[in-house]
């Protein structure tokens, strides 16, 4: 993908790359993995996620964690202002990170509120209430790392304590479903590379790069 100049700072802009799935997916591992690719290829990178750990993101992850009790349509517009300022704000925000010519990868972002908010509201209200940070910073490609939730339980139940496995199994399963509906409502939009999460990471990884390097990197990323 050809990059045009920021006009403001004379600097090739850096790219986004958005990584998505359900819980358990694998996307921290891969993203390890991309960062360290990169790095050694000495392509600058800088790695973020959401809910961010910003006053915004803290007030999600008080909510998540059942410290704070919140309806499911303000969660949802939570995320989204959320998001916003994970663009926006001046220390770290992607915007900035991006015009200053650095590449962003990014656990999660606005795929993450369409998957996991239709249900409680309906997906274009989502789409709708994300349509600031979408108009401000498309991400490059967007990773679907897909997995079974049958296999991502089984990981997440070997890791972390959940009280409520049953519960948390149906709706991995509405939420991978909520994405493949997005996926698929925004096909000729956003560029959504999806990879079978089930194997090995290695191979996993070498898939991700040579899928992503041709066709978003620069010649630095062909080395
Ligand atoms: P996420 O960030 O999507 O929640 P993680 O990368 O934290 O997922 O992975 C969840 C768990 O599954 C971790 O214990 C991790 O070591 C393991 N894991 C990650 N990728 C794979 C894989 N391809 N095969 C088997 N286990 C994996
Ligand atoms: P986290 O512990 O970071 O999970 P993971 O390692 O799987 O990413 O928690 C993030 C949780 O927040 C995850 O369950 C998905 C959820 N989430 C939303 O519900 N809406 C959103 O917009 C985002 C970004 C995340």
């Amino acid at each position: 993908m050809e990059q045009t100049k920021n006009i403001q700072t004379g600097e090739k802009p850096g790219i986004l790359i958005a990584f998505e799935g359900i819980d358990g997916s694998g996307k921290s591992t891969q993203i390890g993995m991309l960062k360290e690719r990169m790095r050694q290829k000495g392509i600058c990178c800088y790695t973020t996620m959401e809910p961010t750990d910003a006053p915004i993101g803290s007030l999600i992850h008080q909510i998540m964690t059942g410290r704070v009790k919140a309806d499911p349509r303000v969660i949802a517009a939570l995320f989204a202002a959320d998001r916003l300022d994970h663009l926006l704000n001046e220390v770290d925000g992607m915007v900035y990170k991006i015009n200053k010519g650095i590449n962003v990868i990014t656990d999660r972002y606005y795929f993450s509120s369409y998957a996991y908010h239709s249900g409680d509201v309906d997906m274009d209200w989502v789409i709708k209430a994300n349509e600031q940070s979408r108009n401000i910073l498309k991400p490059a490609v967007h990773i679907f790392i897909d997995i079974d939730p049958d296999e991502a339980m089984e990981r997440i139940s070997k890791n972390r304590y959940h009280k409520e496995l049953f519960e948390k199994k149906s709706r991995l399963i509405k939420v991978r479903e909520n994405y493949l509906a997005a996926f698929e409502k925004l096909k000729k939009e956003e560029k959504v590379i999806i990879v079978d999460g089930s194997r090995d990471p290695q191979v996993i990884g070498d898939e991700i790069w040579e899928k992503i390097k041709n066709e978003f990197g620069g010649a630095e990323w062909q080395q």
